[in-house]
């Protein structure tokens, strides 16, 4: 990404003696660096500035964040939920990672976005606001994690989050009403539901029922097996995306003592005498580029690196933490010998299916295929803040292998998978990882998360005057592992990202048999009878041979990456405790996803709010 950094800015706003809020000041790096910080902050995201607005609730506590990208409040593009797919691949807000050409996707190199920004990867996220099951947090304390379970993480999940409103789906069930005790009511992140559904929704959600996958009208508390309406991180006062940027930064910015430095790029954590062997190495501060100038800056207390499932292990590689034979390679000496760093890369790929229906149906394609229809819409998201602009896809369902694999399919498949983790060697964590996952097969837990878009969502060009509904089927719990890794001792080198999608056969199986359901789905009325085609895959698609090709031609992710510096027990290669502190270290923990150890059925933001809060909490009480 070269030296080509934009302008550095400190934004910070004075409080005032009275009510009045001062304007923001800004100053630069220099001046960021010359203040002292009780703790420093590497990456401004979504984990980044949760941790850091809660430790700065204390007016003593002096709190420094280091954020490689810029602020972007009311920017139409990312607040509006319906352009946000279209932050994806701009250098303006991503920074456009990719991975290595994948052999068992044809060699195919996949686009890996990030939010670059304050506010991380929740100011280009698509807003989908869930949780995985219980059981899958419990597994987090099964490999070593004392203190991480549902239980224990539930209260910092919703201590992140504001309901205000209810599900109008269960509204019209036969459910339960109100606001779930499950659900937080007094967080900054806005949690909402859309108030515009196509009229494909009802037919889809009823078709999927026939297809044997229940509705499901409390999703949030525990159990999320089924088919549910997602609430989503949108504000419906002002029908705008809701993310950490404009949260948990905005809402405190006006403390004197929450110092957000802009546009400047962490290079490595600086450490007391490095050199000294034995005993824990202590953070003393974090080294950032800005404006092609290197500055440092100092930490009394702690370093806390909130970099994301990609820049974290980075950092730590740079910094002399991680695999010492990749770091000595590189010439980089090696502080501690933590082989974990940057290993079991675990993601979440998917598939898609598209479908064109036949005319007067409403999807997101009329406004592609409607210019009244698009400027009337736009006019009623700024004069009330909602309809189809401030909707964003909600329809989930999570659904085990039972209901769509046959046995002797899945006992193909199991066996397979037997043999190819055997011949992978797996790593002790892994190995733990492997025994959890395989008793979660045949459980009814959410194996794959089929979507429902109301629009095309295919890989080549939808017809002109068109309208399609597209089903997404995302493998929750792969069985496949990669890594990423340092290529360069030069910091502003892109790590090298190698998910090894469909490294094992099992993932691509499953996601081959998903996207026969999804089709067998589209066959069952009362979808059935409004579609006249399919168009991704293209009808003559239809063997297995053939839909595996499909599938290694055209699968990607929807930007899931974990583990990369998994919280687990050291024995068993882990990269950070349950108190978040880097093995080896006495004050630098990781603070975001690359903690979470084992993949779940879920997207991830509101998990990661959820260890921001606890890892907040944690550093709080000492
Ligand atoms: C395109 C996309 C769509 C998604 N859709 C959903 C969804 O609908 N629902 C959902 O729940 N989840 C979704 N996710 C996943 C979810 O948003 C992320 O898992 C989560 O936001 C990650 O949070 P984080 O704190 O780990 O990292 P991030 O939020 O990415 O924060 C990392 C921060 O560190 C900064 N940074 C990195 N390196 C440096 C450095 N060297 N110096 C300074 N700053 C640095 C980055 O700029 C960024 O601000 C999506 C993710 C993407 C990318
Ligand atoms: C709920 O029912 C009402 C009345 O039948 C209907 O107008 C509305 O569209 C339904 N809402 C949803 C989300 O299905
Ligand atoms: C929505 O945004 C408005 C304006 O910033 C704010 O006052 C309100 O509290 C927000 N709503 C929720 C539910 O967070
Ligand atoms: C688009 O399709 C609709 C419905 O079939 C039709 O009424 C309309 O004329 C078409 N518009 C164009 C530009 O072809
Ligand atoms: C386009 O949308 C407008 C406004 O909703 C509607 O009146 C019109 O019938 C639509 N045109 C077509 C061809 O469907
Ligand atoms: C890693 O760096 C080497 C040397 O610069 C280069 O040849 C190679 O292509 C790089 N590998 C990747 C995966 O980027």
């Amino acid at each position: 990404m070269g030296r080509a950094l934009s302008y550095a800015s400190i934004l910070f706003l004075a409080a005032s003696a009275g009510a009045e809020i001062l304007p923001r000041t800004l100053t630069n790096a220099a001046e960021f660096a010359s203040k002292q910080y009780d703790y420093l902050v590497v990456g401004g995201g979504t984990a980044g500035l949760a941790v850091a607005a809660r430790l700065s609730e204390d007016p003593k506590i002096t709190v420094g964040v280091i954020e490689g990208g810029q602020y972007m409040p009311n920017d139409p593009l990312i607040d509006t939920p319906r352009s946000a797919i279209s932050l994806q691949g701009n250098p303006k807000y991503d920074w456009m990672f990719e991975t290595t050409p994948q052999p068992n996707l044809n060699n195919r190199v996949i686009p890996i976005p990030r939010g670059k920004g304050l506010g991380g990867s929740s100011m280009i996220n698509l807003m989908v606001f869930n949780r995985a099951s219980k059981k899958e947090y419990d597994a987090w304390g099964e490999v070593g994690n004392t203190g991480w379970s549902w239980k224990d993480l539930l209260p910092y999940m919703k201590k992140a989050e504001r309901f205000t409103s209810t599900d109008p789906f269960r509204a019209n069930s036969s459910g339960p009403s109100g606001i779930y005790p499950s659900q937080g009511q007094n967080g900054p992140i806005a949690a909402s539901f859309n108030d515009w559904y196509s009229d494909m929704t009802t037919p889809y959600n009823q078709a999927m029922v026939n297809s044997g996958v229940p509705m499901n009208y409390d999703p949030d508390s525990g159990n999320p097996f089924g088919q549910y309406n997602s609430a989503t991180a949108v504000n419906r006062t002002t029908g705008k995306r809701s993310y950490a940027g404009t949260t948990y930064f905005a809402y405190n910015a006006e403390r004197p003592n929450f110092v957000v430095l802009t546009g400047a790029q962490a290079t490595k954590i600086d450490f007391e005498n490095p050199t000294v062997t034995g005993g824990k190495l202590r953070a003393t501060g974090v080294s950032f580029v800005s404006n092609s100038t290197d500055y440092s800056a100092y930490a009394r207390k702690e370093v806390i690196l909130s970099a994301g499932a990609i820049q974290s292990p980075q950092i730590l590689e740079l910094s002399g933490i991680g695999n010492s034979t990749i770091l000595r390679a590189l010439g980089i000496s090696p502080l501690i010998d933590l082989p974990g760093v940057g290993e079991d890369l675990q993601d979440h790929p998917f598939i898609s299916a598209s479908y064109e229906l036949k005319p007067g149906k409403t999807t997101f394609d009329i406004l592609r295929n409607n210019a009244t229809f698009a400027a009337e819409a736009q006019a009623q998201y700024a004069n009330t803040h909602d309809g189809i602009y401030a909707t964003t896809i909600s329809i989930l369902s999570f659904v085990d292998l039972k209901t769509f694999v046959s046995s002797t399919k899945l006992n193909a498949m199991r066996k397979q998978l037997d043999q190819e983790i055997a011949a992978s060697k797996p790593s002790r964590l892994q190995e733990k990882q492997y025994q959890i996952q395989k008793s979660w097969i045949n459980q009814k837990l959410g194996h794959v998360e089929f979507i429902f878009n109301p629009g095309y969502f295919g890989a080549g060009p939808p017809k002109a005057n068109t309208s399609y509904v597209a089903m997404l089927m995302i493998l929750q719990h792969p069985f496949s592992r990669g890594s990423v890794h340092i290529n360069s001792s030069d910091p502003l080198a892109k790590p090298t990202f190698d998910p090894r999608y469909f490294s094992k056969s099992f993932d691509q199986d499953s996601l081959v048999e998903a996207l026969k359901f999804s089709m067998k789905v589209a066959q069952t009325e009362p979808l059935a009878s409004s579609i006249v085609a399919r168009q991704d895959p293209p009808p003559n698609v239809v063997t297995d041979a053939d839909l595996l090709t499909y599938a290694k031609t055209y699968t990607r992710t929807i930007h899931h990456p974990i583990g990369t510096a998994a919280m687990a027990a050291k024995e068993l290669g882990g990269v950070v405790g349950p108190d978040l502190k880097v093995y080896g270290t006495a004050n630098l923990r990781i603070v975001d996803a690359s903690i979470i150890p084992l993949h779940m059925g879920t997207h991830l933001s509101r998990t990661v709010y959820g260890i921001a809060e606890k890892a907040a909490a944690m550093i709080k009480s000492g």
